[in-house]
């Protein structure tokens, strides 16, 4: 269901972009329509700190813990095909006090917005339903000991995610990067 909002979102954002109304990735695209390139202009992964020296996979296991963080926060996958992610929480403190999610967001929200927002839905397991079309994918939120695994395919781009549980995104994010 969520597939269905990510094709229109990244053509207003490529399209966005390709207005120059991102100062930020202005540069990229004056050397692509020099090169009158035939790809796409996307957020590359050279812009991501460190990215060179996460693996290529498409299958991770993420840990998050009573010390409020998850143990990876730079995610490296093949764009086109299927990712399988697990989160796993490996805290023991209670799920209403230190309860874990894992939400993936589409390329360009910006997660202090999205954090504002998911504070609210508590009756939601901190999904904004206000929000969904800013969400790739989303595991359950979860208590000590539990896990969950989702399933989604990424166009290439930066994906951020964190953790919506209140309070936690200022240090439970990081960044998906699809090439
Ligand atoms: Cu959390």
């Amino acid at each position: 269901m969520n597939k269905l909002f990510i094709i229109p979102v990244l053509a207003l954002t490529i399209g966005m972009t390709s207005c120059g109304g991102n100062s930020e990735k202005k540069e990229d695209n004056s050397t692509t329509d020099a090169a009158s390139s035939t790809e796409v202009p996307v957020e590359t992964a050279e812009k991501v700190e460190g990215i060179e020296n996460v693996t290529l996979a498409n299958d991770w296991t993420v840990e998050s813990n009573d010390q409020m963080q998850f143990n990876t926060t730079l995610i490296r996958v093949k764009a086109g095909e299927p990712v399988t992610l697990t989160l796993k929480n490996v805290g023991s403190q209670p799920k209403e006090a230190m309860g874990h999610n894992l939400v993936v967001l589409k390329p360009g929200v910006d997660i202090a917005t999205f954090g504002g927002e998911a504070v609210a839905a508590v009756d939601n397991e901190y999904i904004p339903k206000s929000s969904l079309t800013s969400i790739v994918a989303h595991t359950k939120l979860l208590g000590p000991a539990e896990e969950d695994k989702i399933t989604f395919t990424l166009e290439k781009g930066v994906y951020p995610f964190l953790c919506s549980f209140p309070g936690h995104f200022g240090i439970m994010q990081g960044k998906i990067v699809a090439e």
